[in-house]
């Protein structure tokens, strides 16, 4: 499974980048925007640091609209997978981008029939928002678990893209669905190396290593 980092703090995207684990990045006009930076040039230096997709939302909501910000985005850099809202709009951009050899995450999915009709539309990434489905009190995994059968059903191509994660837990459900990526923010990254008995093995050993004047 490829795990994503969910956010546009360069910062952050270069610590862990420098873990060596991190897959690619997803952005949003939100996550943007705590950034108060342009969205060119915060994507061009996402980009930069991190050489996997690269997700970059379109603030329009037409398909016209949407479409040329598409085209306008993916210029940006090789890696730049454009974000395109599940709608009627967002779907028929989808069609128009992916046969121009544009890839489109299609966000602000909560469904498994969006994720299917987001398939049909030739997206190249899903992005089911499981947090805000639990948020609202559904059970954002078991929409995962239908996307995962309908698209292995019909052999889609497209990649299930877990977004809106809330815990470490959430990674590991995804993982065992065979989701295809995990988009995690930057506190939940910390959480899934972290183990407190590893911490404290790793103590213990060291004292022992001391002790027998082995360091
Ligand atoms: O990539 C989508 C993600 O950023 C949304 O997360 O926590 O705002 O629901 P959240």
């Amino acid at each position: 499974m490829k795990l994503f980092l969910d956010t546009a703090n360069i910062d952050d995207i270069k610590k862990y980048a420098s873990w060596g684990l991190v897959d690619g990045v997803t952005t949003n006009p939100s996550l943007i925007a705590k950034e108060k930076v342009s969205l060119e040039k915060r994507i061009k230096e996402i980009a930069k640091v991190v050489k996997g997709p690269v997700s970059a939302e379109v603030f329009s909501t037409d398909a016209k609209g949407m479409v040329a910000e598409g085209r306008k985005i993916a210029k940006w850099a090789k890696n730049i997978y454009v974000k395109a809202p599940c709608t009627p709009d967002g779907l028929q951009a989808t069609q128009i981008l992916s046969k121009e050899g544009i890839r489109v995450n299609m966000t602000l999915v909560f469904s498994a029939n969006q994720a299917l009709l987001a398939a049909k539309a030739g997206a190249a990434f899903v992005s089911p928002f499981i947090g805000r489905l639990n948020d609202a009190g559904h059970e954002g995994m078991e929409v995962i678990e239908e996307i995962a059968e309908i698209y292995n059903n019909y052999n889609f191509k497209t990649e299930i893209l877990v977004a809106s994660i809330r815990s470490p837990r959430q990674v590991t459900e995804s993982a065992m669905l065979g989701a295809d990526i995990c988009t995690v923010p930057a506190a939940i990254y910390d959480k899934l190396v972290k183990h407190p008995l590893t911490d404290s093995g790793l103590k213990k050993f060291l004292e022992d290593a001391k002790k027998a004047k082995l360091i």
